[in-house]
């Protein structure tokens, strides 16, 4: 199986997700969306009002505040791949319960684990607390992370601009520092070590790959991990 057949099983799977009690207010899962090969992965809090409505990640007024911030970093949103911590729309946009942040959190994580990109960019406080442990966004924001070798560079929410208009002017040459990172896959860059939260390591499918299957690995079932 392809990294792009499996990315697409996951959307299947979220679709039809039934884990937590968000299944039973959506009209449509939010899995996200993006190209296979990324270099930068963002990950939002949860689908609002539109992104229920039409299934996709950031398309409301935040998500055209996203674009232009994309902009800013020289990035087309075919260019990176979007989505959320939670999947389903939490009601009136509450912050997503331990329970809902539980039941999705393996679908996440093997989205990270396929795409395998260079730099995971948090948005806002929700995402952030899946990588990190201690420190507030209005301290670290913009910052680059190494959490367990991978670099997770925490954002401030686009939506905090929306409340707070001077956070738009931060947001946009936060956004911009990331230009660094583009066309450099492999390159290392100064990152800050923190102290790592338990991510990407509990118990998911094991899954053969294409790519592993042209590396000569051994025909059995290999982990991701
Ligand atoms: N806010 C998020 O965190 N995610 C979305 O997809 C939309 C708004």
């Amino acid at each position: 199986m392809s990294v792009e057949q499996r990315l697409q099983e996951i959307c299947q799977e979220i679709s039809v997700c039934q884990r937590c009690a968000l299944a039973k207010g959506r009209i449509n899962a939010v899995p996200g969306e993006g190209p296979a090969q990324v270099e930068i992965m963002f990950i939002g809090e949860a689908p609002g009002f539109h992104e229920n409505k039409q299934g996709k990640p950031f398309v409301g007024q935040a998500g055209q505040f996203l674009d232009e911030l994309l902009k800013a970093a020289g990035l087309e949103r075919d260019q990176v791949f979007i989505t959320n911590v939670v999947k389903c729309r939490p009601p009136n946009n509450r912050d997503p319960l331990p329970e809902e942040l539980a039941a999705c959190q393996s679908y996440l994580d093997e989205q990270i684990a396929l795409l395998k990109p260079e730099v995971i960019v948090t948005l806002g406080r929700i995402s952030m607390a899946k990588f990190i442990n201690a420190g507030r966004i209005s301290s670290i924001h913009g910052r680059t992370h190494n959490v367990n070798g991978q670099k997770v560079v925490t954002m401030y929410h686009p939506a905090a601009a929306l409340h707070q208009p001077a956070l738009r002017q931060t947001l946009i040459e936060d956004f911009a520092r990331l230009k660094r990172f583009i066309g450099t896959k492999g390159a290392q860059e100064e990152a800050v070590e923190v102290e790592p939260k338990t991510v990407f390591k509990q118990e998911i499918k094991t899954i053969k790959l294409d790519s592993e299957v042209q590396e000569q690995k051994p025909p059995e079932q290999l982990s991701l991990f």
